[in-house]
């Protein structure tokens, strides 16, 4: 089994990368995370960070909403970092890992019954090596439940030429998308050629926004976001984009 301090999802490279760029070339993803977390007001004063990392594109602001917050999160180095970036906040840790197998969101719903839940940037990462009934295992487990995402859709060399957030329209396509980011001036019906990683998630997650984050000034991560809020029985449900299958 490979350590977790050297998981390609985290470890000691995207630590490393957080050193260099965190303050930089991180800043307007961070930001743009920042604004969409504020939108998100689950009535929940309990919070499960599934993949919080050292929570590099988390604001303490935003933690502060919350009365009891617990992190599933692997990476040991990870979770002394988070501690000591956000000295005001306790963090409870369980070592439950929802991604396990296709029980693993029931689980993970049954373990914390009161609580709202932040996949915060993990499942783009794992998503293409789970149990294909896994995303539709989570939406089930998260029935009922204030939840919120966001992950990874493709990674690529190439420096898109627009920036800022992008609404996800129902029919649309991870074409369509990656043509606005990466070709928005290329004429119609034109054609050209983007070699990226994609990490299976459109169609596959529910999305209802996304932005471009730039790790590195060669690596650029089209990212996409989704938030559910429960309170009693009345729910803000956001648009389930291509759930069922890849459009
Ligand atoms: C890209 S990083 C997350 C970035 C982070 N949210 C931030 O703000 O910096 C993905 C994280 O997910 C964690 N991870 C990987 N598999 C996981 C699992 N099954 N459950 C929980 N966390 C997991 C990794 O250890 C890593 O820290």
């Amino acid at each position: 089994m490979r350590s977790h301090l050297l998981a390609d999802s985290g470890g000691l490279t995207y630590h490393v990368r957080a050193l260099r760029y965190r303050k930089s070339l991180w800043q307007p993803f961070a930001m743009q995370v920042a604004r969409w977390l504020a939108a998100w007001q689950p009535a929940q004063r309990e919070l499960v960070i599934i993949g919080p990392s050292a929570g590099y594109t988390l604001d303490a602001c935003f933690l502060a909403r919350f009365s009891r917050i617990t992190i599933l999160e692997p990476d040991p180095l990870a979770r002394r970092l988070l501690a000591r970036r956000f000295p005001a906040q306790h963090f409870e840790r369980e070592s439950l890992d929802c991604c396990a197998g296709i029980h693993g969101p029931a689980m993970l719903r049954a373990r914390f019954p009161q609580a709202a839940f932040l996949f915060s940037n993990v499942l783009g990462q794992v998503v293409s090596q789970l149990d294909p009934r896994w995303p539709q295992a989570l939406l089930e487990a998260m029935q009922g439940a204030s939840w919120a995402s966001y992950h990874d859709l493709v990674a690529c060399s190439e420096a898109p030429a627009r920036s800022g957030e992008r609404h996800i329209k129902e029919d649309e396509t991870l074409e369509s998308l990656l043509a606005d980011f990466w070709a928005p001036d290329a004429p119609q019906g034109t054609r050209r050629t983007l070699t990226l990683h994609d990490h299976g998630s459109f169609g596959v997650l529910p999305a209802q926004s996304c932005a471009v984050w730039s790790i590195t000034p060669r690596q650029h991560h089209l990212v996409a976001w989704m938030s559910i809020s429960v309170e009693g029985s009345s729910m803000t449900i956001p648009p389930m984009i291509g759930i069922g299958g890849r459009s």
